[in-house]
């Protein structure tokens, strides 16, 4: 397969500050660079993606980009001795849709320095339902584990537990043999969060976690996609010798806390970063990700394929805090 002149995109322009987002046709001869073309099968829906499509968030650093942080597809060009037409690739972060363009593409140059080959045990579906969202929960496990976290300290607590990156936190973190709980702000999604492995919710709008510097140990770790009073709270309760991994900013960018935490418990706040993880890390990932940490109930998570027409409403919901779980999207036709 060639190529085509010219194929359809959701590309995000901004003419006079004005931002424009919309399907449309486009030149290949326009696409960021890369020795990897690829025909997109699918992509998926981030926080970073509905800020980046709804105009909501600073995501791309130049116009006009097409939008989508994950892609997956199939090789259909390559000038890389690493990959053959017809092989099945995937890619998350890696600078798609801030520097250069992103999934929501029905082709796509991708660099094979951080082009992931599809592992054999996922479909290229099943690598976007798990998408940036999984990947960042795995990093974020396997960072706390690197660091000595193990399932006997006992529970993991995870925040914005509804969400993408929450959802399959509680999977993996169960698969992987914790006791996990998680902290939501929607109780009607309680019994959802069970099936998928959490053995406790708490309602994150009846929440006390303290004043004080320490309070009272309640988790021995935890995954923290929601930042500002969550995060600081959390510093207060995770047991001697636990790590809290700090990978989202759902309810904000701020950290209020003291030293009393890190100095007194030995406890440690782990940064978690999708986009630039290294390539043999990533490679690593996905195979666990394949293997032991895929997420059993991942069609319970991603239990929404979007058509590309979809994306808009979808992004706007998400923003709103109105879904739960994780949405594909089909790009291909
Ligand atoms: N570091 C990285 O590499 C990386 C990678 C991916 C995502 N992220 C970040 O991780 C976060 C989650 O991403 P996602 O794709 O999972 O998004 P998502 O699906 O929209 O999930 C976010 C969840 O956060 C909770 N939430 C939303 N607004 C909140 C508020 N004002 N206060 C407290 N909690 C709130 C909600 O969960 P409940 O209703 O269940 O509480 C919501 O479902 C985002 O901040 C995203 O930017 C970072």
């Amino acid at each position: 397969m060639n190529l085509p002149e010219q194929f359809q995109a959701l590309r995000i322009s901004q003419d006079n500050g004005e931002h424009a987002a919309a399907w449309q046709a486009m030149p290949s001869a326009e696409l960021s660079p890369g020795d990897v073309t690829i025909e997109v099968h699918h992509s998926s829906v981030n926080y970073k993606d509905a800020l980046a499509v709804t105009g909501k968030g600073k995501i791309l650093r130049r116009f006009p980009l097409n939008a989508g942080i994950d892609v997956a597809g199939v090789v259909i060009a390559s000038s890389s001795d690493a990959f053959d037409v017809g092989d099945q690739v995937l890619a998350t972060g890696c600078d798609l849709s801030e520097t250069r363009d992103g999934g929501y593409s029905e082709y796509l140059h991708l660099d094979s320095a951080w082009t992931i080959p599809l592992p054999s045990s996922l479909t290229l579906l099943e690598a976007m339902q798990i998408g940036t969202a999984g990947f960042t929960a795995a990093l974020s496990l396997y960072r706390m584990e690197v660091n000595g976290q193990t399932p006997e300290q006992g529970p993991v607590v995870v925040t914005g537990a509804s969400g993408g990156v929450g959802s399959l936190a509680i999977n993996i973190l169960s698969a992987a043999g914790y006791e996990v709980h998680a902290i939501s702000g929607k109780t009607e999604q309680f019994d959802w969060l069970h099936q998928l492995g959490a053995v406790s919710c708490s309602d994150r709008n009846n929440l006390y976690l303290g004043e004080r510097p320490l309070e009272s140990t309640i988790w021995a770790g935890a995954i923290d996609t929601v930042g500002d009073h969550m995060l600081a709270g959390l510093t207060r309760v995770i047991a001697p010798w636990g790590n809290i991994a700090s990978c989202g900013l759902a309810g904000g960018t701020a950290l209020h806390t003291t030293v009393m935490p890190f100095i007194l418990r030995g406890i440690s706040l782990l940064g978690i970063n999708s986009a630039q993880c290294p390539t043999s890390l990533r490679q690593q990932l996905w195979q666990r990700l394949a293997g032991p940490w895929k997420p059993q109930q991942l069609q319970q998570i991603a239990h929404t394929n979007l058509q590309r027409d979809d994306l808009f409403d979808y992004c706007e919901e998400m923003l709103a805090g109105k879904i739960h779980g994780r949405a594909s999207v089909q790009i291909k036709r």
